[in-house]
């Protein structure tokens, strides 16, 4: 089913894996209207159904990244690319390796710099420069987070080094052998490099997610359920799964 709430053009399918080909299809209409589109992508669970899709349109002549610039949303901080955890890996892994993007044109925020504070405004620059993002990809945390925007007092503006809330920190631990392993901070879009997208996409999958997507799509905006800032953004499709969409159904 498909809604207009305000802002959001909300979609529920029926699972994951037609969130991922509805999600790759608005990745090709946005890249054949503009063959140099800058995209911005997201790591974890949700995207990657979508990313098998795009492979797939890649594959078939469907969809062209010849021209297409990428940035991705977050990285851990410090991680080494080669470290197999690193949101760098992930994306040659599930992504990059697999579609005709040119390397030169694939930006993720640098795990490995001695200077988290520089790396985070040389990747403001780095977006301007490129002319803002098009089409930005989130998924959305267990707590609200949106990139690596964790809930706090005030919306972080720019590219930043955030602290990991515990429950991030847990949630990622899947990945890792170890909670313990997981790394403590990470560089992170802020809430304001998000909302300069022009188009923004945001995929919520699951029904343990049901909970913060009623509140990030129709409760109070506020800095403690990040996600929620989206409500004032110009352009916003959401994809829910059928779990996810479980409370957000009553209002639409
Ligand atoms: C990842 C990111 C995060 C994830 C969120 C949901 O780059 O920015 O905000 O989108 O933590 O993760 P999954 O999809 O694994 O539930």
């Amino acid at each position: 089913m498909e809604a207009v709430y305000r802002n959001f053009k909300i979609i529920v399918v029926e699972d994951s894996e037609k969130m991922g080909v509805l999600a790759a299809g608005q990745f090709a209409k946005q890249i054949a209207s503009k063959p140099s589109s800058v995209i911005g992508l997201a790591t974890g669970s949700t995207p990657l159904s979508t990313y098998k899709n795009l492979i797939a349109l890649c594959g078939r002549g469907e969809i062209d990244f010849k021209s297409v610039t990428s940035f991705n949303l977050d990285e851990y901080y410090p991680i080494k690319k080669s470290n197999t955890q690193s949101y760098d890996y992930f994306m040659r892994d599930n992504l990059f390796n697999y579609i005709n993007i040119a390397p030169e044109n694939i930006f993720i925020p640098d795990g490995e710099a001695d200077d988290a504070e520089r790396a985070c405004w040389d990747y403001e620059v780095l977006i301007k420069n490129a002319g803002g993002i098009d089409l930005q990809l989130l998924g959305l945390g267990n707590n609200g987070h949106i990139g690596f925007n964790e809930p706090c007092d005030a919306f972080p503006k720019a590219t930043h080094c955030v602290t990991l809330d515990e429950s991030t920190i847990e949630a990622n631990a899947r990945f890792f052998d170890s909670a313990a392993d997981v790394p403590r901070q990470a560089l992170s879009m802020g809430i304001g490099t998000i909302m300069d997208a022009k188009h923004i996409l945001l995929l919520i999958s699951g029904a343990a997610k049901a909970d913060i997507a009623r509140k990030v799509l129709f409760g109070d905006i506020t800095p403690k359920v990040p996600g929620s800032v989206l409500q004032l953004h110009r352009s916003v499709t959401v994809i829910l799964d059928e779990g996810a969409a479980e409370q957000a159904m009553s209002y639409l």
